[in-house]
Formats: C-alpha cells, sequence, structure tokens
C-alpha cells in the first residue's frame, strides 16, 4: 500500500471532501513544515546550545526558554510571506502581528503556542506545538486583536505537534482527527492513523494532585471518588497519569482514553484558570470533540465561549464524554452555567 502523505491527504480533503480552500491547504502544510524546524532544534538540544532560559518573560509573566522563542521565531517567519495570512498571534507575544504590507493579505488568522510544555524541555520529556486556525470576519474591518474574538467553534483547523520518541502531527479540519508521524529520512509526514475515536469512558485521569486543597469542591469531589477505588462510589479503581506537557496528556487521551482536568483554583482566584482559552483550550477542544470527546470549563463546552481578550485563561476538562459530563454536571449541581 502507498503511504499517504500530508500532502496527498489535504489535497484529498480540497477535492473530494471539498473540507478545506486551497490557500488553507497552503496554511496547513507551512505550519506542519515549521513543526519539522522545531522538531530539529528540539531534537539538537544540548547540543545546538538551545536549552536553558531566554532570560525574559512573556505577556503571560512566565519565563521564557531559548525553545519558547525560537520556536515562536520559526513560526512567524514560516507564515508571514505565503499570502495566506491577515495575521497571526502567539502565546509568546503580547500583541497580534499583521501580514508586512510587503506581502500579500490573506483571509486566515493562526494562533499557537509555539512550544507547549516549556517545564519539561530541560529535562527531556515531550514538549510540543499548538495551533488554532480562523477566518478573518468578513465585516469591512481591517484585522486587529478583535479579530481573533471568536468562539472556539468558529476554527477551521486546529491541531498539534508532539516531539516524543516520534514527532507527530494530530490535525482536524472538523472531519475527524488524523495523525501523521514524521519520518525523519524522507522528511515527510505520513499518514498514521485515521479518525481517531476516544472511548466514552475511562479508567485514566491525568490532573497536578499538588493542587488538591487549592480546588473548588466538585473537583475534590470527583477526584475524591476517583481515589476511593473499587471501594468507592465509582465501583473501580481508576489510575493517574500527568505529563505536565498538555500536548502529550492530550495525545494519550487521543490514543487511549482519559480525562484531562485543569480547574480553576484559589492560588490565583481572578484567573479562570491556567490554560489559555485561544491557542490551547480551543484547538484541543475542537480536535477532542471531532474524535467523539467532551471538552467544558466545568460548566459550558469550551467551544462555545466568546473570548474577551487575545490571551484569556480558561479552566479546561476534557476527554472521554462520560468522565467529563460527569465532573461538568458536579459543577453545575453547585452553580448552574451563567
Ligand atoms: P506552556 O509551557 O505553554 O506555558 O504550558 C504549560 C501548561 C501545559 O502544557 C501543562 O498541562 C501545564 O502547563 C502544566 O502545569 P503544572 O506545571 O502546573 O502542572
Ligand atoms: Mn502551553
Ligand atoms: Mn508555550
Amino acid at each position: 500500500m502507498p503511504r499517504t502523505t500530508l500532502t496527498q491527504f489535504l489535497v484529498e480533503q480540497e477535492r473530494a471532501a471539498q473540507a478545506i480552500t486551497p490557500e488553507l491547504r497552503l496554511l496547513i502544510e507551512v505550519v506542519a513544515r515549521a513543526c519539522k524546524a522545531i522538531a530539529v532544534n528540539v531534537g539538537k538540544g544540548a547540543l545546538a546550545g538551545v536549552l536553558g532560559e531566554a532570560g525574559g518573560d512573556n505577556v503571560q509573566g512566565e519565563a521564557q526558554k531559548k525553545l519558547d522563542v525560537i520556536s515562536n521565531e520559526i513560526l512567524m517567519q514560516a507564515n508571514e510571506w505565503g499570502g495566506h495570512l491577515a495575521a497571526m498571534a502567539s502565546e509568546e507575544m503580547e500583541t497580534i502581528h499583521e501580514t508586512p504590507n510587503r506581502y500579500p493579505k490573506g483571509e486566515y488568522l493562526l494562533l499557537f503556542d509555539p512550544l507547549d510544555g516549556s517545564s519539561n524541555i530541560d529535562v527531556n520529556v515531550s514538549v510540543g506545538t499548538i495551533f488554532s486556525v480562523l477566518r478573518k470576519p468578513d465585516d469591512g474591518h481591517a484585522v486587529s486583536e478583535a479579530s481573533f474574538l471568536q468562539p472556539g467553534g468558529a476554527q477551521v483547523a486546529a491541531g498539534y505537534a508532539v516531539y516524543g520518541p516520534s514527532t507527530v502531527l494530530v490535525l482536524t479540519v472538523g472531519t475527524g482527527v488524523h495523525c501523521f508521524t514524521l519520518d525523519r529520512e524522507m522528511g515527510s509526514w505520513v499518514l498514521t492513523q485515521s479518525n481517531l475515536t476516544i472511548p466514552a469512558d475511562t479508567r485514566e485521569f491525568a490532573i497536578n494532585m499538588s493542587n488538591f486543597r487549592h480546588w473548588a469542591p466538585p473537583v475534590r469531589r470527583y477526584v475524591d471518588e476517583l481515589l476511593a477505588g473499587r471501594d468507592g462510589p465509582r465501583g473501580r479503581d481508576f489510575n493517574m497519569r500527568w505529563v505536565a506537557s498538555m500536548v502529550a496528556d492530550v495525545h494519550r487521551i487521543l490514543t487511549r482514553g482519559g480525562i484531562f482536568m485543569y480547574p480553576w483554583d484559589a492560588r490565583e482566584p481572578d484567573k479562570p484558570g491556567k490554560l489559555r482559552l485561544m491557542y490551547e483550550a480551543n484547538p484541543m477542544a475542537f480536535l477532542v470533540e471531532q474524535a467523539g470527546g467532551a471538552a467544558t470549563n466545568g460548566h459550558t463546552r469550551i467551544l462555545e465561549l466568546m473570548p474577551t481578550k487575545l490571551h484569556e485563561r480558561v479552566a479546561v476538562i476534557l476527554g472521554s464524554r462520560n468522565e467529563v459530563e460527569r465532573v461538568t454536571g458536579y459543577h453545575n449541581e453547585v452553580a448552574p452555567a451563567p
């Protein structure tokens, strides 16, 4: 059987399924090519002197790693000249980056977390790139931050690359979730799994347990019930995994099921959560729903939330449908969705 490359897959999506336009195909190819360049840098590690701190903070007040900055540069440079983008936005940039006037402007908006899981870089654990694609609103206005403030349900494509033992690209254009593995010798992305599905039930959960004492009662109740195992109300044992790279945790869930939670907690009560809505939660929620799973902020589907600012944070509960519905139900018993 001949292997299907990402290029062939995208051409088929354009021709047969009419799921994407030629410009969106180019955009996805460019992002995927940038991910190859990031994979090379991540893979060289200490040999290229790319580990460690960059020396500054990003807009979130988090210390930037050298690889955060390098990955951001790679994505920016790859995407600005192709004519497919009106603007892009990144975890590592305070404001949006408009396509410079010297290049043609396209109708798409690209958002990314250039390197997710920064705390794992120096210890050689999987990290990744997350991206989300929106269409610029057809409202006659010049592109601005407001153009990006669309609910996740408006995404036309989303995906991530995970730089692990193998480098894998997981993609949706709204026709299921498809997985491509980087053939390092050939330099091409090869389709290795189509139509990923997340089982509705699971015995595996992912949460940073060290925050237990800071969580709201519905999250404590849910996790307490899991920890009680076969003698508790759930009547079975649950296993726990926490990579601390969202890409790697979500990839495990897309592969074999599970529930991932980064809930609100009382350490920073004014923030709805740690993770960012527009370039972490939305693309992951789109992928998870396309794979038959569910994603909420405890009350509402993530994809229905209307963002009010670019770097907005959100509580995230996603993965196997029945578990996500259970913990969302616990929240809505206490306080119904606004
Ligand atoms: P980033 O490195 O892009 O800032 O994101 C890190 C996120 C996410 O990948 C992960 O799930 C979470 O932070 C881990 O948080 P804790 O260190 O609090 O466990
Ligand atoms: Mn991240
Ligand atoms: Mn990041």
